[in-house]
Parts: C-alpha cells; sequence; structure tokens
C-alpha cells in the first residue's frame, strides 16, 4: 500500500429516481424490495444460496450444502455436481429456445451473422468433439487467443463442455505475455486466429503466438480460425484450421459433469508484482452469480439485445458477453472492431442498425464520445435502448451526466457497477429499476455482499469518511486461489485484515448509505478501463538492453483516467533522447501489448532513493503530475536528480 490517507474529492449530490416507466416493467421495482431480498441473503445467506442454486441452475447431482468457508478458502455447492455449458445451451434447447438468437456478430468490415442457440449448440459440440479427438481430459488448461469473434465464445463454451479450464489472454497482449500466462498455466492446446479486423488494418494474431510458443513446451496443437485471411506460417502438425478441423464433427458431444468446485477458468490479471496473477474461477458458485447478478442489474428481458463492448480478454467478457447472459438465455450483440471505424458514429449506428436495448461501457470510451462530440449520437436514433451500464473505473459525474442525458436520452437508467476480475461478477451497483442513482456512485452492494470500509487498522469508518474497501463474508464467484501460488493469494487478499478479503480500492459509505469507490491504493493503474501494474511495465522497461533502471507510476488522465509515466537511468555511454525513447515505448509494445506503452518516458543519470535503496515513488508520481514536490528531501541519496526528473520526457 502506497497511500495511507484516502480523501475522497467527489461532491455530486444529485439524485436520479428509476424513470416510471423503466420502474414498471423492472424486475424489482423498488427499493424495499431489493432491501428485503438484500437483508435475507445477508442474514441467511446458506438458504438465500441454497434455494437460488435450485432454482437458478440445472444440476446433474443438486447440492445439499451451500457453503464452506475456512478463510481465505470457499466451496459453494461442494457436493453438487453440474456443466456450465448445459446451462448455458442446452436446456434452452430443451425450453424451446434454440430458434432464439444467441449472437448478432458485427465484424469491422460491416459483416453481420446471426447466431441461434441451436447453432451456438451444434458449434460448441463440434469444437468439443474436436478437442476430444486431439486428447484433451478435463482439467487441462487451454489458452484463447483471440479477437471479439462469435468463434472466442464458441472455444470458451467447448472447454466448459468438457471441464477444460480455459485462460483467455487479451488480442491486445503481445508475445512475452502470451508466454508467460501459457507457461504458467502449463496450457496443451491453443485456440487463435490469423488475425483480427481493427481500425481497418488486419492485426496478426496467430503470428504472435508463433513467437511465444517457441519459448512454450506444453502446447501440442493451435487450432486457427481464419477470420481476416492473412498469410500466416503453418506448423504442421501442430497447427489445424479451425473450419477444416470442425467439419466431421458431429454435433453431439455428451457434457463431462464436474463438481461445482471444479476448476471454470483462470484470467490472469495485472498485481503490484512483475508476474500477473492467475485468478481461478470455478464452476457452480461463479456461474449462479454471474447469472443473478446479470438478470437483476441489467434487468434482462427475454426480447432486449444487450450489448457489453468489453472485450472477451478481460472478465467483463466472460461474465456478462458469455456466462452470464447465455446461461439467461440472452441475446448479446458482439462487435469486432474499433468504435470510430470508419467514422466516430460507429457505435451509434450499431445501436441504430441492430436496435440495441441495454448498452454496457466504460468510462474512458464515454469520455472518448464526448469528446468526438454530440453530432455523432445525435444523427442516430437511440430510442431502442433502454438501459445504460458502466464499468471498469469511477465514471466522474460529467461523464455520467452526458451518458444520462446525450445517450439515454434522460430516459435510461446507468447501472455503474463496481467489482473485479477476482469478485468473478458484480459486486456493487445499482438495481436500475429498484435504487435512486447519484452520478458517480456505485450504490447499493448486490445480494450477498457484505462491505465494509474500514481504516489501516481494520476498524470500520464513520459514514462520510474514505478507506479501504474489503468484503466481509465469501460470495459464490469469489475467486478461490491464484493458480499455482495459493501463498500469494492468502498474502494480496486475506493476510492484511485477517479473514476479510482485500480489494485494493479505497471507497467510502456516504450518509445516504451509497457507496463510491475511488480507485486502487496500490501500484496497480487503471489504463482506459485496462488493470495494469507498474511493476510489469518496470521488468519489461528492464529486460531491454539499454536499460539500467526503471520505474513507471500513473499519472491523471483526462480520457484514459489514467496514463503511464515512465523513468528510466539508461546504461552507461547512453544517450538519452527521442530515438531511445521511442525504442523503448516500441520495446514494451511488442512485449506487453501497446495498450501498455508509457505516454511519456523520462531520463536521469539515477532515479530518486531513499539511503536504503529504495526507490521513492511518492516523489515520482508527483514529478509525472507535474505537482510541486515539497517536503524534506534530505532522507534522499541524490536530490539533485530531480532536477532532471524535472525536465519533460519524450
Ligand atoms: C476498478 C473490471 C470504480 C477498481 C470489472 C477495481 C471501478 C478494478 C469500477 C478492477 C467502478 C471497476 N467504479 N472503479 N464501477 N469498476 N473499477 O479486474 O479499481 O479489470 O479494483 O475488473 O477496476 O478491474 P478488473
Amino acid at each position: 500500500m502506497t497511500s495511507t490517507t484516502i480523501r475522497s474529492v467527489s461532491q455530486e449530490s444529485r439524485i436520479f429516481e428509476p424513470p416510471e416507466e423503466f420502474r414498471a416493467a423492472a424486475h424489482l421495482s423498488s427499493f424495499d424490495e431489493y432491501t428485503r431480498i438484500y437483508e435475507e441473503s445477508i442474514t441467511d445467506p446458506e438458504g438465500f444460496w441454497m434455494a437460488r442454486a435450485l432454482e437458478e441452475l440445472v444440476w446433474a447431482k443438486p447440492p445439499t450444502r451451500a457453503i464452506e468457508w475456512e478463510p481465505p478458502h470457499a466451496k459453494f455447492f461442494a457436493d453438487g455436481e453440474l456443466n456450465v455449458s448445459v446451462n448455458c445451451l442446452d436446456r434452452h434447447l430443451e425450453a424451446g429456445k434454440g430458434s432464439k438468437t444467441a449472437i448478432v456478430f458485427e465484424g469491422e468490415p460491416g459483416d453481420i451473422r446471426k447466431i441461434t442457440y441451436q447453432e451456438l449448440a451444434d458449434e460448441v459440440n463440434r469444437a468439443a468433439n474436436l478437442l476430444k479427438r486431439l486428447g484433451a481430459k478435463k482439467g487441462d488448461r487451454v489458452g484463447i487467443y483471440m479477437g471479439m469473434v462469435p468463434e472466442a465464445a464458441i472455444a470458451m463454451l467447448a472447454c466448459a463442455r468438457l471441464g477444460l479450464i480455459h485462460t483467455v489472454i487479451f488480442g491486445g497482449f503481445a508475445v512475452e505475455s502470451i508466454r508467460d500466462r501459457l507457461n504458467d498455466a502449463s496450457a496443451r492446446f491453443v485456440f487463435t486466429q490469423d488475425g483480427l479486423h481493427r481500425r481497418g488494418k488486419a492485426v496478426p494474431l496467430k503470428a504472435q503466438v508463433d513467437k511465444a510458443l517457441e519459448q512454450v513446451a506444453s502446447v501440442e496443437k493451435v487450432i486457427v480460425f481464419k477470420r481476416t485471411g492473412q498469410e500466416v506460417d503453418w506448423v504442421d502438425g501442430r497447427d489445424l484450421d479451425w473450419a477444416e478441423a470442425m467439419t466431421g464433427e458431429s454435433t453431439d458431444c455428451a457434457p463431462e459433469i464436474v463438481d461445482a468446485e471444479h476448476p471454470l477458468f483462470i484470467l490472469y490479471t495485472s498485481g503490484t508484482t512483475g508476474k500477473p496473477k492467475g485468478v481461478l474461477h470455478t464452476t457452480g458458485g461463479y456461474l449462479l452469480s454471474v447469472k443473478l447478478s446479470a438478470r437483476y442489474v441489467f434487468d434482462l428481458k427475454d426480447d432486449d439485445l444487450y450489448w457489453c463492448t468489453a472485450d472477451i480478454g478481460w472478465v467483463t467478457g466472460h461474465s456478462y458477453v458469455v456466462y452470464g447472459m447465455f446461461a439467461n438465455a440472452a441475446t448479446v450483440m458482439m462487435y469486432e472492431g474499433a468504435p470510430n471505424h470508419p467514422n466516430e458514429a460507429r457505435f451509434w449506428e450499431i445501436i441504430e442498425r441492430h436496435r440495441v436495448t441495454i448498452f454496457y461501457t466504460a468510462p474512458t470510451a464515454i469520455r472518448a464520445f464526448i469528446r468526438w462530440g454530440d453530432q455523432h449520437p445525435k444523427a442516430h436514433d437511440l430510442s431502442s435502448l433502454r438501459l445504460l451500464g458502466s464499468v471498469g473505473e469511477p465514471i466522474n459525474p460529467e461523464a455520467w451526466v452526458w451518458y444520462y442525458e446525450t445517450i439515454g436520452n434522460g430516459r435510461c437508467p446507468i447501472v455503474d457497477t463496481w467489482w473485479q476480475t477476482e469478485t468473478g461478477s458484480i459486486m456493487l451497483s445499482p438495481i436500475p429499476g429498484a435504487t435512486p442513482v447519484k452520478p458517480g456512485a456505485c450504490s447499493h452492494p448486490f445480494f450477498g455482499v457484505v462491505p465494509k470500509i474500514v481504516n489501516e487498522s481494520g476498524e470500520e469508518v464513520p459514514d462520510g469518511t474514505g478507506g479501504l474497501l474489503v468484503i466481509e463474508k465469501p460470495w459464490p464467484s469469489m475467486l478461490r486461489t491464484l493458480w499455482g501460488d495459493d501463498q500469494r493469494f492468502r498474502e494480496t487478499y486475506f493476510d492484511i485484515f485477517p479473514g476479510k478479503y482485500f480489494t485494493g480500492d479505497g471507497a467510502r459509505r456516504d450518509e445516504d448509505g451509497f457507496y463510491w469507490v475511488m480507485g486502487r491504493i496500490d501500484d496497480v493503474l487503471n489504463i482506459s478501463g485496462h488493470r495494469l501494474g507498474t511493476a510489469e511495465i518496470e521488468s519489461c522497461l528492464v529486460g531491454h538492453p539499454y536499460v539500467a533502471e526503471a520505474a513507471a507510476v500513473g499519472r491523471p488522465d483526462e480520457l484514459k483516467g489514467q496514463s503511464l509515466v515512465a523513468f528510466i537511468t539508461l546504461k552507461e555511454g547512453l544517450e538519452a533522447g527521442a530515438e531511445v525513447a521511442a525504442k523503448l515505448a516500441d520495446h514494451v509494445s511488442q512485449e506487453i501489448g501497446r495498450f501498455a506503452c508509457p505516454e511519456e518516458i523520462r531520463f536521469a543519470h539515477a532515479l530518486p532513493k531513499t539511503r536504503s535503496g529504495k526507490i521513492v515513488r511518492r516523489l515520482l508520481t508527483k514529478l509525472a503530475a507535474g505537482e510541486e514536490l515539497g517536503g524534506d528531501m534530505s532522507t534522499l541519496e541524490d536530490p539533485s536528480v530531480l532536477d532532471e526528473l524535472k525536465k519533460k520526457g519524450y
């Protein structure tokens, strides 16, 4: 933890009631109703979750126990058995929903595909049969490095069908990140694409996998979906063409029934050290949480067309593009490309063309829309929208109000949903027909969630005071451990406040009981809604032959929320300058991914350190933001470096 006091600065106090028309038709239509269910969920969690599990999920063997909690380890429905793909597909076919559209896909070049639940199930079964033929066994790990195409969801569900554990790697990651994740998970199989369409270009994906696999011994087969048709290298015996390999596979594949606590996926996320954390989610509890939260938070109805713009490579894509949505038999919009291709109206065109009813995006995107100008949304008919959502970072009240008025036309409630890769599902959010909202607040806890705001000694702070956000009781979709590193799991999340889950976020609860999340208090940044550990960037930078030492810090950014500033000491004999800076930026793009590129690089002959050799990050953060340093510098080993580092970089 780097900061001891958290100041809460948001002053917004307007309250927006759910619009009457929305309330009248909503699943939950009053605050009293929400409160009653919430109270039940926290006073009798056993009874509450058991009843919901039996109601909501199809079990091969129904559970008899709801919760086992031996901090920090939780089990939910441990003696129950089920299969996730059965709950997302087969049950809907049995209910006569085979011809309902599951996915409306729009590619960046403009191609449109609609896939029914029957077709989705057929493709998932084919892919599962292929994996079986290749020798996949329950518990094997499968890497998925793909863009936003239906085949990515098919690959995920095919894994779930066989009890394989997928690890989806965001398509924006590059070689080093892919390699480390596949190695950490010892993946046997990889799904990828030749490339994806982004801003009019064909961005290579398979080429990145090829390079990564030079240093991964565990991968036996690579299944390549041909999306762009661009040229790719081919390794005979290892690489399979998706289309060729699937033809001939049967559309029947018996589901592998697994224990409720069988792992469903690993999703790597940034922490405060260079090594990403393999967050592990399991089957029954995860599925129940995402299904229930999807239904209540998004007020999902049978005829909705729901669009979440998050990439499948992040947890939002897992929980609220794939599992939570298909578990509810929802119709999901999926768009492949950039929001500003061929122009800045693309999203509004998509909403108008397909009549999207629920739109879930990130504050970064909203701020970009504002910058691009009101003329774009104004030129399109957005009247199909009935609900808006926000996720990934705090939404500033200005952006909230713009979203509400310009996109929602004052008719659509906004759900500002707070959660994390680790929590698996939405933890704090308004319930749109029930909760009055304040712009910028994540409102109230979802069912079963017991949040507390504490000080550094773990004592609860009074309402209105900033503190650290912890969660007191286990919830069904909480992470179970970190893949291969239970010790780090304990240390990161449970040792700080024994028995309580520590979120890493600062927050406050106001006098009216609304929660406001202010953001990370550790060295994890949130750049355009992407989580990134500064330590990851630092270890990448020092991996470059020019670099002797590197530190990276965040700086407030109007558009991206935060941006990255790197401070570098070069090795002897090298000259700082724009050219070297460009090389280092390119190195980060090549290794981690473009989104992780520093916005500015500053050079000095040394970094500010204490006499014991610790880099003083607090000073670097101030330097990056252009703030006065103030304070006592006498503990620094060499205060003269500060003048060098104050100079603008490249
Ligand atoms: C931040 C994304 C404020 C927070 C689902 C959290 C938010 C981190 C919100 C998790 C929100 C997410 N308001 N902050 N509505 N939603 N965050 O793991 O700092 O990619 O800890 O999960 O994003 O990011 P992750």
